[in-house]
């Protein structure tokens, strides 16, 4: 009889174009992981732990396999009937096949991995979730002669869309509105408060390819220039081009951790964006720095008129050379890029009691953290599901100093 684990080596076959294999695990970008015959990992998209899938390979850069399914022999367990008729082929919820209760297991394994990995200690870490339907509050489209659509997974070939079931149908509606008189190639960008107001922005593609090259961008609003965000710890604004939390039922979660957390006279924060964190923080320090480098969003930041916060367009790395400070907390919540070397010596060097490490990439996150052992230990992480159908996942983390 064949076991399980032996089923991938003995039903391996040669076909001309396909070989076999079992899905055994799920990689950080979304790719499930396989075996190929000589024993090196295949990586495949929208498959899922337990799929036995005959594929073909789309890219062999020797340590890295990447391929493509051709057919799927065995489905796992795990799959369910995604909820839109662009999933496996539209890259926007490479997750969408997957039920959610696997969905989030495979999050949270995401994040303690890349702590196993830098051999951080952690506490028990929980996950939160929400429904997929209509999350999204900013969606990047891409147009083609009037039609919109999404590209393929880790590609740049264009997908039309008819739905999109995380967006709003407003959402939809305005992309529609705006994308039928592009002509040729051009990304478009919508985001929406709840009241429905929203802005829109296109650029334009000069170049006969999808690529950043020859770039041209036109601004154009729909509603107003910028949007205002009514939360439980204020308003807050965004403009053409400043962050926004993605995901409209449970970014609050961010801003009830930072209030949760938030002690001390004198904060810190850095990566500000519009201040939407910063309306937590200064429910509780009585002084607070915040810094953000892109000036358009620290203008935004400034009109929520927090009479105890000053704003700073300023690089965070370059917080050693901006005069010495005492601070009782920090709070960072960096790009998927994580800290920069200078932050995370600052942070270390800091004295602050607290820090609040908010995440969008576990292993920067992860490698971050490290850097900072010896000084700061985790007392509390928390992985929040900001991206359902996604492989992205958000982490706040709580750091103490050690005594
Ligand atoms: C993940 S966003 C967080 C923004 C804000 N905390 C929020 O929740 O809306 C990161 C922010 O860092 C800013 N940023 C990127 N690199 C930076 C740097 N080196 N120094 C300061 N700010 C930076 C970006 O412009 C962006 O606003």
């Amino acid at each position: 009889m064949v076991s399980k684990q032996n089923w991938t080596k003995i039903s391996c076959k040669e076909n001309g174009l396909s070989q076999q294999t079992r899905i055994r695990d799920t990689a950080y970008g979304g790719y499930g992981v396989g075996t190929l015959e000589d024993g090196r990992v295949i990586f495949l998209p929208h498959t899922v732990e337990g799929d036995t899938v005959t594929f073909k390979i789309t890219e062999d850069k020797a340590k890295l396999v990447y391929g493509e399914v051709v057919e799927i022999i065995n489905p796992s367990e795990h799959r369910i009937e995604p909820y839109c008729k662009h999933i496996g082929e539209c890259g926007g919820c490479v997750f969408g096949h997957i039920n959610y209760e696997k969905q989030l297991e495979i999050k949270k394994g995401f994040v303690t991995t890349a702590l196993d990995r830098n051999k951080v200690e952690y506490p028990e870490a929980t996950i939160v979730g929400c429904d997929y339907k209509e999350f999204r509050n900013r969606a990047t489209f891409r147009v083609y002669n009037g039609t919109i659509g999404f590209y393929k997974f880790k590609s740049n070939t264009f997908v039309p869309i008819e739905e999109c079931p995380v967006l709003k149908s407003s959402m939809i509606e305005k992309a529609r509105e705006v994308a039928k008189d592009i002509k040729g190639k051009s990304y478009l960008y919508v985001t929406e408060n709840d009241k429905g107001e929203a802005l829109a922005r296109t650029e334009y593609l000069l170049s006969s390819k999808y690529s950043f090259d020859g770039l041209k961008s036109r601004e154009q609003s729909i509603g107003r220039k910028h949007l205002g965000y009514d939360t439980r710890y204020g308003t807050f604004w965004v403009g053409f081009h400043s962050f926004l939390q993605g995901n409209r039922h449970i970014s609050n979660l961010l801003q009830d951790f930072v209030f949760e957390n938030s002690e001390g006279r004198l904060g810190l924060e850095l990566y500000c964006g519009t201040g939407y964190l910063t309306l937590a923080m200064a429910r509780k320090c009585e002084k607070i720095d915040a810094i953000e480098s892109y000036a358009p969003s620290v203008r935004l930041a400034e009109r929520a008129k927090l009479k105890n916060v000053k704003w700073h367009i300023s690089l965070s790395e370059q917080i050693g050379t901006m005069g010495k400070r005492k601070v009782d907390m920090i709070v960072a919540d960096p790009p998927r890029t994580g800290l920069e070397k200078e932050v995370t010596n600052y942070i270390k060097d800091s004295g602050a009691q607290k820090i609040i490490y908010i995440s969008c990439d576990p292993n920067t996150l992860a490698r971050d953290i490290s850097r900072l052992s010896g000084k700061y230990a985790i007392e509390k992480i928390q992985i929040c599901d900001l991206f359902p159908g996604s492989y992205h996942v958000e982490t706040m983390v709580l750091l103490n100093k050690v005594k």
